[in-house]
């Protein structure tokens, strides 16, 4: 009998390495709205106002943009021997971390996947303030929860292949007769907790967050434009084909990212810059020649806010061999479009 995966409950935090702790705060704290549970000489601890975990982000300070990882909270205690189990037999490269290794959350299971990403299970986190109706401490985009991660991906008919062997289900997809190009697969209900597109591999493109209204995303740019800041608007504000979310796309600060110097966190996800040109969010709405198909579960209107991380491929030092099912590249590949000109004013 084949052995179950672990049961995913949803995407839940994303853990990006940054260079400077404080201009982070700015640009996530003060400009986008999160709230800061904690902060320490090494990390912030960011959280939405509808959340009660402890965090959906951690920034953690290291020498070089990176993205250690994206993380994934699991039904039961139970589904990180799942985890373990899971991947150790597709060949991947499993750790069991301790309750604390990352602050607020519980024991955990960090694997190197088939795909080459670095993702964490866990069940167990430190409760937190709800503070949906604390309207005194909203600002920014006032920031409500985490939605989705969005991957590149080599093959993007292998890697859904993967997603639904971990039990995703699809929302959408951009495929031809031939090909499938994009994918948006969930395991909460609603459009996506994991959205892949073709593209350099492994590489998060960006992290999702959810915001009550469209306003906020408004108020979100008229803010950074304010203060002669637009550069970090990447793109929108504006409704996406695919999702049809209102949303609006904010590049970090080349310093708020940098590559994990930590072990179980490298290669960490990779990325490029958001900043220097070589990054842009959400195409598979605006790539071009395919075909869109809906499939699945309708979308829903909603807001959201994408974020996107500065990061890139690092030397893995987990012990063990690799996966040997990692996709391969192929054809089916999307290209990004080149990232829109940073207006000078
Ligand atoms: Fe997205």
């Amino acid at each position: 009998m084949p052995t179950a995966p672990p049961n995913i409950v949803r995407a839940a935090y994303a853990e990006l390495i940054v260079t400077d702790l404080d201009r982070a705060k700015w640009f996530w704290v003060d400009m986008l709205g999160f709230a800061l549970t904690t902060r320490d000489d090494e990390a912030l601890y960011l959280r939405g106002c509808e959340e009660t975990t402890h965090h959906c982000l951690v920034l953690r300070k290291g020498a070089e943009p990176a993205a250690a990882c994206i993380a994934f909270r699991v039904w039961a205690e139970s589904d990180l021997a799942a985890a373990e189990q899971w991947y150790g037999e597709r060949g991947c490269r499993v750790q069991r971390r301790p309750a604390g290794a990352t602050r607020g959350i519980g024991e955990s299971v960090r694997v190197e996947d088939p795909l080459g990403f670095t993702l964490e299970f866990f069940q167990a986190t430190d409760r937190t303030e709800r503070l949906l109706q604390r309207f005194e401490l909203h600002h920014g985009a006032a920031i409500a929860r985490i939605d989705h991660f969005n991957i590149s991906v080599n093959d993007a008919p292998a890697a859904y292949a993967y997603y639904e062997s971990l039990g995703f289900r699809c929302s959408e997809t951009i495929e031809d007769e031939n090909r499938l190009y994009a994918a948006w697969m969930h395991r909460k209900p609603s459009v996506h907790d994991v959205a892949m597109t073709g593209g350099a591999s492994p590489r998060l493109h960006h992290v999702g967050y959810f915001t009550p209204e469209a306003h906020h995303i408004l108020r979100l740019c008229d803010l950074f434009g304010a203060i002669d800041e637009q550069r970090h608007i990447e793109r929108g504000p504006g409704r996406h084909g695919v999702s049809n979310a209102f949303t609006c796309t904010s590049a970090t600060p080349t310093v708020t990212a940098s590559r994990s110097t930590r072990a179980i966190t490298t290669p960490a996800i990779p990325t490029t810059s958001p900043i220097d040109g070589t990054s842009t969010t959400c195409v598979a709405a605006t790539s071009g020649a395919p075909r869109s198909y809906r499939v699945g579960t309708p979308s829903r209107p909603r807001c959201s806010i994408s974020m996107v991380a500065s990061c890139r491929r690092l030397p893995s030092t987990l012990s063990g061999p690799r996966s040997s099912s990692v996709p391969t590249a192929s054809a089916n590949t999307l290209h990004h479009l080149p990232t829109p000109s940073v207006p000078k004013d």
